[in-house]
């Protein structure tokens, strides 16, 4: 965002004077997320921009809703609508780890991966995918539901969820979570952050779609400069 929309130029005799019009207010809040963790990094500014990316539609439609009926599925585009010829968690490719690479459960008839492959769809409306050589294997698939990221979750609440094995059965929690910040940062800094294809994805998502906020690069410092801080929690 360009506040600074004027700048006019006056000779007053010999001085010389340079005057800013500012046409919005200059405080901090008037700067996303993303601007403000690039201006200031602390613990504080890189939690807001990690919880302003991960809501980002790029990150949230694939970890999926939870509906008043209990179904569980994957969202898409800019508004989250719900996936469309129904694709629920019964769709979901199954992974499990064998030495450093990942394979594919057998026997799910329609899977994420009949559509989904290694790489985007190079028209708009075709299904994205991206795979690498960092997590071979590692393809386009669903999470559990809980870990779910609903429309409007505050940043203290989708802190505490990543923190707190109680409410979250990914990696990052269960092996690690706050009482194991050491394990923490392996998890979310060095594979999730770094490393997964999916994650990555969200910054080249194809053709038709915004990306998310700021870079992955920027992202991956982010997470850095959190954990390292002690992965404080904001107080909303
Ligand atoms: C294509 C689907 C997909 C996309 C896109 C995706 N994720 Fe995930 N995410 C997953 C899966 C699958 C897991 C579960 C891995 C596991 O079981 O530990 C996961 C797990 C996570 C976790 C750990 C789960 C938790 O609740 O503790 C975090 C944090 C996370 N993702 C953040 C992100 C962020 C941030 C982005 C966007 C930059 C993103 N994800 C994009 C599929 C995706
Ligand atoms: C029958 C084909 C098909 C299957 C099966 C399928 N998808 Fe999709 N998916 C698509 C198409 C096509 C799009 C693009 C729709 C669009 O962009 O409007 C899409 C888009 C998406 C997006 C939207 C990305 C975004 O941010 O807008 C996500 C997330 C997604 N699929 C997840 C999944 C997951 C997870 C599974 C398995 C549980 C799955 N899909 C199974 C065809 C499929």
């Amino acid at each position: 965002m360009n506040a600074l929309k004027q700048i006019h130029f006056y000779k007053l005799g010999s001085l010389a004077a340079i005057i800013l019009v500012a046409s919005l207010p200059m405080n901090a809040a008037a700067k996303d997320p993303y601007q403000r963790f690039m201006d200031s990094p602390d613990a504080a500014t890189a939690f807001q921009y990690i919880h302003q990316v991960a809501t980002h539609p790029r990150c949230a439609n694939c970890h999926g809703v939870v509906d008043d009926s209990g179904s569980f599925y994957p969202t898409v585009g800019a508004n989250r609508k719900p996936h469309p010829m129904n694709i629920t968690i019964a769709n979901n490719v199954i992974l499990y780890q064998e030495g450093e690479s990942y394979k594919q459960v057998e026997g799910v008839v329609l899977s994420c991966r009949s559509c989904h492959r290694d790489a985007n769809g190079d028209k708009e409306g075709m299904p994205p995918g991206n795979a690498t050589a960092a997590m071979p294997g590692f393809v386009w698939h669903m999470p559990q539901p809980n870990m779910t990221i609903p429309i409007g979750i505050s940043a203290q609440s989708l802190c505490k969820k990543w923190l707190d094995p109680a409410h979250n059965s990914s990696h990052l929690a269960y092996r690690g979570g706050k009482d194991d910040l050491d394990t923490f940062k392996t998890e979310f800094f060095e594979h999730h952050a770094k490393l997964d294809p999916l994650v990555a994805w969200s910054w080249s998502p194809g053709p038709g779609r915004e990306k998310a906020p700021g870079e992955h690069q920027d992202f991956i410092r982010a997470v850095g400069v959190w954990i390292d801080s002690g992965a404080p929690c904001p107080d909303k």
